[in-house]
């Protein structure tokens, strides 16, 4: 069984961004500059958040935090997003999810300039996407093509079953795993809350994208020896024996299942530092207008 260390993945592009951004400095470029907005409080967004800022800060990036209370009201926030937009020194920005229960996401994220939406959740970059144009892809389901890459995974022709169906991650995930080319030209499978036989269908699979956030959900009966286990998942769960007082656990039952798999991603250490490393290619890209002018 092979560990898949996506912490050490992701240092090594974010080392290759640096030197790329140090170059187009050099030569007298502009800064790439990444804008974040924080509503609220939420332990899990302020750590995720702050994280994206120090990566920033690794790749040699511009970055503004824009924090708001969770009492802001959806037309403030729709103003600094046609602010972000309007900024020329903003190159790209993303709006931290999840937002207040008053204010709709999909407003928001609709308010995005989709040639700054480097999280690539707007409805033109989710569609070019999905049918195989260059844009902005989401930063979970591509830090893991990312991994597979790295690890020369094969993919072609490879039974590949998603478990979730979000927006964010097992909807994009099912779409760039089906695409014609590598990582992809895999047969795929996504099953949720309503497929019967979750089981059996993992069973068949020669890679498992797990991303329901149910702590342990994927045990060792459900994986077909030799398989790929890719845990997205990254549930706080209580911990006394912890300073935080939680720990993040994946989707995956990891202590049974990795001695049955091929290739497998712990958390944390997997899928999470890839996520940051997406965003921060997405913003070296829209730094130098690669998608769109
Ligand atoms: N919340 C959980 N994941 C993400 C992400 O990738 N981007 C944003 N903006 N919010 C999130």
């Amino acid at each position: 069984m092979t560990l898949i260390d996506g912490k050490a993945v992701a240092n090594a592009i974010k080392e290759e961004i640096a030197q790329e951004v140090a170059d187009i400095v050099a030569r007298g470029g502009k800064r790439p500059h990444l804008a974040a907005i924080l509503v609220g409080h939420d332990g899990g967004s302020e750590t995720y958040v702050k994280n994206k800022v120090l990566a920033c800060e690794q790749c040699g990036f511009t970055s503004t935090l824009i924090r708001f209370e969770d009492d802001v009201t959806e037309e403030e926030l729709l103003s600094q997003v046609e602010k972000l937009n309007n900024d020329d020194d903003v190159d790209g920005f993303i709006v931290q999810l999840p937002l207040p229960r008053h204010i709709s996401e999909q407003k928001v994220i609709e308010a995005i300039d989709y040639k700054k939406d480097v999280d690539g959740f707007h409805p033109i970059n989710v569609g070019r996407m999905s049918i195989g144009l260059p844009c902005y892809i989401s930063a979970t389901p591509n830090g893991i093509l990312q991994l597979l890459k790295y690890y020369n995974i094969e993919t072609s022709g490879k039974k590949c079953v998603v478990l979730g169906r979000s927006n964010i991650v097992g909807k994009p995930m099912a779409q760039l795993m089906m695409q014609k080319r590598y990582p992809g030209d895999s047969t795929v499978t996504v099953c949720h809350s309503h497929t019967p036989n979750i089981k059996e269908e993992c069973l068949q699979a020669d890679i498992i994208i797990a991303a329901l956030g149910q702590p342990g959900f994927v045990t060792a009966d459900m994986v077909k020896p030799g398989a790929v286990i890719i845990d997205v998942g990254t549930t706080r769960v209580p911990d006394s024996t912890r300073k935080s007082g939680f720990r993040l656990s994946g989707d995956v039952d990891f202590e049974n299942v990795a001695e049955k798999c091929s290739y497998i991603s712990p958390v944390p250490g997997g899928v999470g530092p890839m996520t940051i490393c997406s965003l921060m290619k997405n913003t070296l890209s829209a730094g130098k207008k690669e998608f769109y002018k």
